[in-house]
């Protein structure tokens, strides 16, 4: 008789997962607010208000409300002037948006390895790509792990880069007790329906640079200068990105939410790694003192085939699955992304660019051998839930014979 779900066993657990998104009343009440306001769009009290709170929050001096995380890296791209004939260093284990942010800029995407051990940049690796067209590294804090930011920022100041953090994951995330954001010369965050401040959509960008600041909030409110111009002025090449008071207001009451979510994540991961820890086929990612906070967005862990008698990781993912665990195997390689050979590409990239022949190794363990996900939503229930997690993984390992190796 088979032991997996997968094969008509029964399963380790039958309940969901704490439901995401996560409301009441007052999200209800804020939403009256606006509707009763009259003032939907344009930069009204709701928009000013978490302006004011979330760049606060994140340590930083100066915030731009905008629509969403994919718009705030190209902007602030655009407002530290880095554009054509540029490049700019990124990891290729993160979401499209780093990327293709960076050919919207019109500059050109180049892309240094991960760490094996935490799936984030690898700083040691990053001074190799510099060249004197350089203009800027992306680092990603995965998963709301932040980065090395220490060597990070010495390479970057050894060779005049600026730093533009892709906090999409990392809101509240903290190294050496500074926030994610506050870090390099600007944050840029993701409020996206996954995201554990949300609002459905919406983004931030934050800085401590006066000047940036000024820049990034005139191109996202259409080129305008809002200290001295007028409204039908437009001295800067701008868009439009900005905020609905709608998703401002329910940003607001959400940040009320965050800092006990973020404890009883922080509080369920620990335990999980403790768990985890226990069974041979798996690898936690290295801890680092220096990690204050991590935001656990995503809690990952390695997979090992070759220690669970050859079965691929696909097939443990799906095995996992059935047990009743939500689990995936997260990002594909970036650079073998069809976006980066569209005929408009071609012409944007710096001449003779090509990813044709890219193989960088930890990346391409990560995305196509090693990386699992659990998701942030996992983390704000009980060590029970935890337990289950561990519990379907040992089941799994201790029944491999029931599954092709
Ligand atoms: C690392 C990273 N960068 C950028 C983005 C883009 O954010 P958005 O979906 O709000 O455009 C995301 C969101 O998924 C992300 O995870």
């Amino acid at each position: 008789m088979s032991l997996l779900a997968i094969n008509g066993g029964a399963p380790v657990r039958e309940t969901a997962y704490p439901k995401w998104p996560v409301y009441g009343d007052k999200e209800r009440e804020a939403l009256n607010r606006v509707l009763e306001s009259g003032v939907w769009g344009t930069l009204g009290n709701e928009v000013k208000e978490f302006n004011k709170r979330f760049a606060e929050y994140q340590g930083a001096k100066y915030g731009v409300a905008v629509a969403n995380g994919t718009v705030s890296l190209e902007i602030i791209l655009r407002a530290l002037e880095i554009g054509p004939g540029d490049e700019v260093i990124v990891p290729p284990y993160t979401f499209n948006a780093t990327v293709s942010s960076v050919l919207m800029a019109g500059a050109t995407p180049v892309f240094a390895d991960i760490e094996a051990d935490t799936f984030n940049i690898d700083p040691a690796g990053i001074e190799k790509h510099i060249t004197e067209y350089t203009k800027a590294i992306m680092p990603v804090h995965i998963g709301g792990r932040p980065c090395d930011m220490d060597a990070i920022l010495a390479v970057a100041a050894k060779h005049r880069l600026f730093v533009i953090e892709d906090a999409a994951q990392a809101c509240a995330a903290q190294w050496k007790g500074a926030k994610a954001g506050s870090i390099g010369d600007a944050g840029s965050f993701s409020f996206q329906a996954s995201k554990n401040l949300t609002a459905g959509e919406g983004g931030f960008i934050t800085t401590n640079d006066e000047a940036l600041y000024d820049r990034c909030f005139s191109i996202h409110h259409c080129g305008r200068d809002m200290k001295n111009g007028l409204w039908y002025d437009h001295p800067h090449l701008g868009t439009n990105a900005r905020m609905t008071e709608w998703q401002a207001a329910i940003l607001n009451v959400q940040m009320e939410r965050l800092d006990s979510q973020l404890e009883t994540r922080m509080d369920n991961a620990a335990y999980l790694t403790r768990r985890l820890k226990e069974i041979p086929f798996v690898a936690t990612l290295r801890e680092d003192e220096r990690i204050t906070r991590n935001a656990y967005h995503l809690y990952i862990f390695r997979y090992f085939a070759d220690k669970n008698r050859g079965v691929t990781r696909e097939k443990f993912l799906e095995a996992l699955k059935a047990e009743g665990i939500p689990c995936a195997p997260g990002y594909v390689r970036l650079y073998r992304q069809g976006m980066l050979r569209s005929p408009l590409a071609k012409r944007i990239l710096r001449p003779g660019t090509s990813y044709d022949n890219l193989l960088l190794e930890n990346t391409e363990k990560a995305c196509c051998e090693e990386g699992v996900w659990l998701f942030q939503y996992m983390l704000l229930g009980t060590h029970k839930d935890m337990d289950d997690i561990a519990d379907a993984i040992i089941k799994i390992g201790e029944n491999t014979d029931e599954l092709p190796g």
